[in-house]
């Protein structure tokens, strides 16, 4: 059967480009594939985090994954730090992972800012410990928003580094899976840049355990043009913020663009906005509740994650004994 590994970093503010670029596509892939889902705790580790912050944002990301939908009897879904074989695998491949490779990485770039020289290793070497989340497992499949891809290349290019090094074939070359209508789901507050858990505005972003009211302001504060929306999906060019609204509206219907747009061309934003509000609480509203039902018993997810990290420890486990004898490494 082929294998998903995926995973969310544990940063706060868990929001709706999280949940339509990637967690609701794990849900529907969950009975078609092997499923791993990691809460990446080390690589949010790459930017200062608060210890006890990182501890409940771990068990929120878990909460949210459990709320949407994943099922932890299916799948696997535990937290990074726990298989200690991820940080081990990951010094394997810096081994062989040319410099020039990172240098070209944008999110580096963009994460490390103009002080490049302060920024720490673990930053640089970040999609080095992501490539070793996946292949760890022999992941095939990698469900991800678009903001993902270029690190996934580098992931198959270093899977394909090391069987050249070693002639093997052992490790698969993993797949993005890129799914959806909103795999690049842009801030409310300026449609050139993606919503992210670190922007400091909050009305840029729906978070996964905004309440009904909170979505519908975020919504109706979101900024659009003056124009009615257009009837044609062309009609969007050079209109990224509504291009932003129209395709979220498609994702959170399971529709298309073109369908929202001939609902709503020569609308006005105000009508297209309560619509979407609604939408977007329908489908959020549930899932946050349950957030919060699960957060209140945190024996409940702690349980999960150990389960998980059992089940995953194991397939590290067993892969990492290969890969120790692959390079040579004497395990007496
Ligand atoms: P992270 O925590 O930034 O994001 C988690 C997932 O959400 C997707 N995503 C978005 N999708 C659409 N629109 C957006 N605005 C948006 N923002 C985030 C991301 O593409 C991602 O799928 N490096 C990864 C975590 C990671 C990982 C892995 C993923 C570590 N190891 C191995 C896959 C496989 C990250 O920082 O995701």
């Amino acid at each position: 059967m082929n294998r998903i590994f995926s995973g969310v970093q544990p940063t706060g503010n868990l929001h709706l480009g999280n949940y339509l670029g990637a967690i609701r596509n794990w849900v529907e892939l969950q009975d078609d594939y092997d499923c791993i889902f990691c809460i990446v705790d080390l690589h949010a580790l790459t930017l200062p985090q608060d210890p006890e912050g990182l501890r409940g944002h771990t068990r929120e990301v878990t909460a949210a994954y459990l709320a949407a939908g994943i099922d932890p009897e299916k799948c696997i879904i535990f937290n990074q730090s726990s298989v200690p074989g991820h940080s081990e695998l990951a010094w394997l491949f810096a081994c062989i992972t040319p410099l020039g490779w990172l240098n070209r990485m944008t999110q580096f770039k963009e994460k490390a800012g103009k002080h490049r020289e302060n920024a720490g290793l673990g930053l640089y070497a970040y999609p080095v410990l992501m490539a070793a989340d996946i292949l760890l497992y022999k992941a095939t499949h990698v469900p991800v928003g678009e903001d993902q891809k270029q690190h996934l290349e580098l992931s198959r290019d270093i899977a394909g580094a090391f069987n050249r090094q070693y002639e093997t074939d052992y490790f698969p070359l993993p797949e993005p899976q890129i799914l959806g209508e909103a795999t690049r789901v842009m801030s409310l507050r300026d449609g050139s840049n993606k919503m992210s858990k670190s922007d400091p505005s909050d009305y840029s972003r729906i978070n996964m355990t905004d309440d009904a009211d909170t979505i519908a302001l975020k919504v109706r504060r979101a900024r659009t043009d003056p124009e009615p929306l257009p009837d044609t999906v062309d009609g969007l060019e050079g209109r990224p913020e509504a291009a932003n609204l129209i395709g979220i509206y498609a994702a959170l219907t399971r529709t298309t663009r073109a369908d929202v747009v001939a609902a709503f061309g020569g609308k006005m934003f105000s009508e297209f906005k309560d619509a979407l509000a609604t939408v977007a609480v329908d489908t959020l509203g549930p899932i946050g509740a349950e957030m919060q039902r699960l957060l209140a018993e945190p024996g409940l997810v702690d349980g999960v994650l150990h389960r998980g990290a059992e089940r995953a420890g194991e397939i590290a486990r067993h892969h990492l004994s290969e890969i120790h004898r692959i390079v040579g490494l004497l395990r007496p």
